[in-house]
């Protein structure tokens, strides 16, 4: 039953104006709702009306007054139809809803006592019968009527236009949003919430009320979320010369929530996770995530609501951007090649194993059977990644023209990822035709390079070849237009060299153009024989092959004038060295510590570092994941003992260093969220890490007395990690028992908690995890719980989930079949491990693909029903 692109069709019916009352009942709510309803000029009178609606129970429905007769209409699984409908008229229906039973947590909901919504993408269907597409846009007016004492606050979208009191101590608020919007944006918070509230003058000097809605005790967690907005608001006027558009902008905190946070117009909501912060409850990470999903949610307001999409394949057009937009806003106001490293480290890692597995999926997907399942990293990152190539191709002020006319020209509408490029060819004169197949085409591209100097004529020639590998359904690949950005660096300079191509001078760092399937470049009057550096900030979402020595790499990581690819020669050197490794283990040879991977390390800890934070990133080693991603077959075990040799290897060598850096970044000054701290810290905490590889006294007592200062989050979740990961269970286990203790009111501090535990590699931790799913703070219908816990478990200890008796897969597989029937979502995510068997070895393979095989054998939801038939196909 999956849907198609190519079967889009405008709606026959439009939705001008939508009246909602909602009567809260935690068992029993009924919604009524009265809609303004035109059939568009183009469909015959006749056209029956269809309306999408879920687990509604109708009570009453009338057409301009009149109440149906029971043939005029059919209500079915899926919806409502109604036979014949006049041109335009007024739809009044009353359904009974049961939010206390909906623990898919989509539609209404109960969370923690309070009444909330999640409609993106499909939920509003399941509130009222509506046309619950995204190309229906109406103005709302919403008045919810609760329990005075259980719910003193009553919020939905816009601005509050009338309050009062009802009999049997209820009392309601109206509430009215003038902008039309898709029912996906609808929301709607009841319950007893306190807030916090501030107040932003927008750039043409209209008074905005900002607020914080939250439980009592987290009042005191809200002040990094509001700074946050401020900022945020700030940057998309000077950015992006966009402006808020109602008097009052809120935010809500809840702790059951499917994702990070939802966009809903003058309402956003939030998981408590992605907007609650404090030093002692959180991390720097955590502090820099809040930022990004605030400012996320934030520029949705324009690149989502006031232009939102035609239909939900063209998901992309507003998650790309916006995405693109945020991590551009955390640059500006961080370290900007620290966001970039983080970010495409990241980016490589899952977007790359996404693109190479049996979900694969375009950029904008030409089918879906469940929509829940294409907020993907492909949607969000990769199309995020695209929207900077048109960023960069274009420039930044034909960037900006094009954005403004893509705003300006589609205000109000529901529109295609075409529109917005089209305005950014018109804005730049550009043809962006070959371009598309960014958005059509799945899988990740390869380019393989290679160059020759010539000395006797001062030329370089590189020669790109591209190769996009088959993905499910798409067995033939066209060439992409990738943007290839570059400088040569000369080997005996170390400097970039004068580029010269074709006749033409173009500075020391250029940008070139692989359109064809294979291309040769020419430099000319090269002076010295250079060491090319290619994509430069990762200027293409490709894995770039080039056959670097080591030593090579290790003078790109000295003098490489960008800063990401400094750090991604260093990656590169340390991966080469990480292969060896991996092979010895396997052949059972003695494992050798390659003397360049020393020598950089040495290089990067005795210079001054001029930024700390790409310094930490610098002496961070790929990831267990990242490795595997580069493995043809994937030895669990083998990359985690070489990756523990080599930290061991740099530990022994360099100790001296790491116990100065230590020291050296030492910070007693009170906790701020601050670029400048936040390097400090991560540079500290690295090198306490390589210390605590070698476990020895010294670096125990530096773990302890850091767990024992309590002086942030950050500090003591790392060396508390450290500790619990390592094998002093004599200091660990009363540390863990202590901050389980402090924290075991706190949900977001139990969640961390959850999750050190569950990264331990040692062999006992899958009794762990069962053992701590029976805890008291754990819960299968609370989706951080999940991802704290098991999530974190199949995703981030390689080593225990893929245990060789399949006892991980098991567990997950168990997991995922009780979670079917409580939450679709978050079930479907959770199979993500499992679909990747063939990466394997072929009794690994096995055990994954019957663990799959069990799952398909149950009743499946839509959404967990996608992802194993596409894992066994
Ligand atoms: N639009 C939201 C965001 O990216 C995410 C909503 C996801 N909804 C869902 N059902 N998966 O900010
Ligand atoms: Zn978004």
């Amino acid at each position: 039953q999956p849907i198609f692109l190519s079967d889009y069709r405008p709606p026959a019916y439009r939705v001008t104006r939508t009246e909602l009352t909602f009567d809260l009942d935690p068992h029993a709510t009924r919604v009524k709702a009265r809609l303004h309803i035109e059939r568009h000029p183009e469909h015959e009178a006749g056209t029956p009306l269809e309306l999408d609606g879920e687990r509604l129970v109708l009570k009453r429905i009338a057409i301009d007054g009149q109440p149906l007769e029971p043939d005029e209409y059919q209500v079915g699984e899926a919806g409502l139809v109604v036979h014949r409908v006049p041109k335009a008229f007024l739809l009044d229906t009353e359904v009974e809803i049961a939010p206390d039973g909906n623990t898919a947590l989509s539609g209404l909901y109960r969370s923690s006592g309070m009444f909330c919504t999640q409609c993106e993408a499909e939920g509003f269907r399941r509130i009222t019968f509506y046309p619950d597409r995204p190309d229906v846009m109406a103005s709302f007016s919403t008045t919810v009527i609760g329990d005075a004492e259980r719910e003193p606050v009553l919020l939905s979208n816009g601005n509050p236009v009338e309050r009062g009191e009802l009999p049997g101590e209820r009392h309601f608020v109206t509430w009215e949003d003038p902008h039309p919007k898709p029912s996906y944006l609808f929301a709607l918070v009841a319950g007893d919430l306190r807030k916090v509230e501030d107040a932003f003058t927008t750039m043409s000097g209209r008074d905005v009320t900002l607020q914080i809605w939250v439980e009592e005790e987290n009042l005191d967690k809200t002040e990094h979320a509001m700074a946050s907005l401020k900022r945020a608001m700030r940057w998309d006027e000077q950015t992006y010369g966009r402006e808020y558009d109602l008097d009052l902008f809120m935010i809500v905190a809840v702790n059951d929530f499917n994702m990070g946070a939802m966009e809903n117009k003058g309402l956003n909501i939030f998981n408590s996770a992605a907007v609650l912060t404090h030093p002692r409850t959180a991390t720097d990470a955590a502090f820099q995530r809040v930022e990004g999903i605030v400012a996320h949610e934030y520029f949705h307001n324009w690149s989502g609501n006031r232009v939102t999409c035609r239909d939900w394949f063209q998901l992309s057009l507003k998650e790309g951007f916006t995405v693109f937009r945020d991590q551009c806003f955390s640059a500006d106001i961080n370290s900007a090649p620290v966001k970039r490293i983080e970010d495409v480290a990241f980016f490589r890692t899952a977007q790359f194993a996404e693109d190479a597995g049996p979900t694969a999926h375009p950029v904008r997907p030409d089918h879906y059977i469940e929509i829940g399942n294409f907020y993907t990293l492909t949607i969000y990152e990769k199309g995020a990644e695209i929207v900077r190539m048109l960023s960069n191709l274009v420039g930044k002020e034909a960037f900006r023209r094009g954005s403004d006319l893509y705003f300006e020209r589609f205000d109000g509408q529901a529109v295609t990822i075409e529109d917005f490029v089209g305005c950014m060819a018109e804005a730049s004169g550009q043809d962006f035709e070959q371009f598309m197949r960014w958005y059509s085409q799945a899988g990740t591209p390869q380019i393989d390079a290679h160059g020759e100097y010539d000395y006797a004529n001062a030329e370089y020639r590189l020669i790109l070849r591209q190769r996009t590998p088959a993905t499910p359904g798409q067995p033939e690949k066209q060439a992409l237009h990738i943007p290839v950005r570059l400088g040569l660096v000369g080997t005996k300079s170390g400097r970039d060299l004068p580029l010269t191509l074709e006749g033409e001078t173009l500075g020391t760092d250029t940008v070139i153009h692989l359109r064809e399937e294979e291309q040769e470049f020419l430099f000319t009057e090269v002076s010295e024989a250079p060491v090319p550096s290619l994509l430069r900030g990762f200027s293409a979402p490709v894995k770039l092959h080039f056959p670097y020595s080591r030593e090579d790499l290790a003078f790109l990581q000295a003098h490489d004038t960008d800063g990401f690819n400094r750090w991604d020669a260093g990656q590169r050197l340390s991966l080469l060295a990480l292969d060896d490794l991996i092979a010895a283990h396997r052949n059972g040879v003695e494992k050798v510590m390659d003397p360049r991977v020393v020598e950089a390390f040495r290089v990067l800890l005795e210079a001054q570092p001029d930024d700390k934070a790409i310094l930490a990133q610098m002496l961070t080693l790929p990831s267990e994941a990242y490795i595997a991603e580069q493995q043809p077959l994937v030895d669990v075990d083998a990359i985690h003992a070489a990756r523990t040799f080599v930290r061991q290897g740099l530990a022994l060598a360099l100790r001296d260093d790491f116990l100065r850096i230590y020291r050296e970044n030492q910070d007693d000054a009170p906790y701020a969220p601050e670029p400048e701290q936040i390097a400090r810290r991560s540079l500290k905490n690295v090198a306490l890490a390589y210390l605590m590889a070698i476990e020895d006294e010294d670096a125990v007592q530096l773990a302890r007395e850091q767990f024992e200062a309590d002086h942030n989050m950050t500090d003591v979740r790392h060396a508390l990690t450290l500790l619990v990961h390592s094998s002093r269970s004599d200091i660990a286990d009363p540390a863990l028992k202590t901050f389980g203790e402090t924290w075991a009111h706190d949900p977001l501090v139990m969640d961390q908690w959850f999750a050190i535990q569950v990264t331990r590699p040692q062999p006992d931790v899958l009794d762990r995890v069962r053992f701590l799913m029976a805890h008291p703070a754990f819960s299968l219908k609370n989706p951080n719980k999940v991802r704290a816990l098991i999530g974190t478990f199949a995703n981030q200890n390689p080593v225990n989930f893929h245990r060789a008796d399949g006892a991980g897969y098991r567990l997950l597989a168990d997991t995922v079949i009780e979670l079917n029937r409580l939450n679709p979502e978050i079930a479907a995510r959770l199979v993500t491990p499992l679909t990747h068997w063939a990466r394997f070895d072929e009794d690994r393979q096995a055990l994954m693909k019957g663990e799959l095989e069990r799952i398909r054998a149950e009743k499946l939801s839509p959404n967990v029903y996608e992802l194993v038939e596409k894992a066994l196909a």
